[in-house]
């Protein structure tokens, strides 16, 4: 099914039969972002959980990763293997050192394996007031430190009534990405989070205006990479649930999902995973 709405999508069709050259199924992409929340301990249990359930789901078809807090990643390096569940860190320093009290840099992660990095959360952007310049300078030295750059991205509720998501979306796309090389392609991942759908008093978008947002994303993607940039991976978030998982999934231009709360006990999380997985393939599971 997903390969007919790719035949259709005008010029996405070119780009989709090229994603599944050879293969008829595309990768998907899972993760989650712990936010605030989660001791050590409680981390290090749900990876532990997370990685034994999914252990049998074939990592060429889907990359996993988990995003916990500072304090818990040293213990959870310790306890996942990476080719089961990626690591990420919610936030990084675009200096390698120096007087930046209360931050953390790229070295530090490095020093505890962490290969992915995010940046420019809606909590980040909207609450702790970051610009677009500031992720810019934070994507170009996780990339240049040889880590996975999470771009996030996400247009207000009031930008949505204004019909200026479009603009917001590719002025967070084009600062964001300003003077990142096409050679760092395969490193850079982009998650769409609209701010009014995410968290307790959000609403998920419905997954017709994901699918057009997605669209308009990777053509930005495009505009900015040039054909290249259409690989780049663009995951939904924003009160991603068992409810909308499949429908959001089978969209032609959503690679994967960004999930908070639903994702936080691993055994749903693990059923979201699956039931997402065979709606991609066209199956009932
Ligand atoms: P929710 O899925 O809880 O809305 O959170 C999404 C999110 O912010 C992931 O980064």
């Amino acid at each position: 099914m997903k390969m007919m709405l790719n035949i259709y999508c005008g010029c996405f069709a070119m780009r989709g039969m090229q994603d599944w050259e050879g293969d008829e199924m595309k990768k998907l992409y899972f993760g989650s972002n712990l936010k605030m929340y989660k001791t050590i301990r409680e981390t290090a249990e749900y990876l532990g959980e997370l990685a034994k359930r999914t252990k049998d789901i074939d990592r060429n078809e889907m990359e996993l990763f988990i995003i916990p807090s500072y304090t818990s990643l040293a213990e959870a390096a310790k306890t996942v293997e990476p080719h089961l569940v990626k690591l990420g860190a919610q936030n990084m320093c675009w200096e390698e050192k120096g007087q930046f009290t209360g931050e953390i840099s790229p070295l530090m992660l490095k020093e505890l394996g962490i290969e992915l990095v995010m940046v420019g959360h809606s909590e980040r952007r909207h609450v702790f007031h970051e610009s677009d310049e500031e992720e810019n300078r934070k994507v170009r030295c996780v990339l240049e430190q040889g880590m996975k750059a999470l771009l996030c991205i996400g247009e207000t509720a009031k930008e949505k009534e204004y019909s200026t998501s479009a603009e917001t979306l590719r002025t967070q796309l084009k600062v964001g990405l300003y003077k990142v090389s096409e050679k760092w392609i395969p490193d850079i991942r982009i998650a769409y989070e609209p701010v009014w759908s995410i968290g307790v008093n959000g609403t998920p978008a419905s997954a017709g205006y994901a699918q057009r947002m997605h669209r308009m994303i990777k053509q930005t993607l495009i505009e900015v990479f040039g054909e290249a940039g259409g690989k780049i991976p663009v995951l939904y978030g924003g009160s991603v649930n068992l409810q909308n998982a499949e429908e959001l999934i089978v969209q032609p231009d959503i690679d994967g999902l960004f999930v908070g709360r639903a994702a936080w006990d691993a055994e749903p999380f693990d059923r979201l995973i699956r039931r997402a997985m065979c709606a991609h393939r066209g199956r009932s599971c």
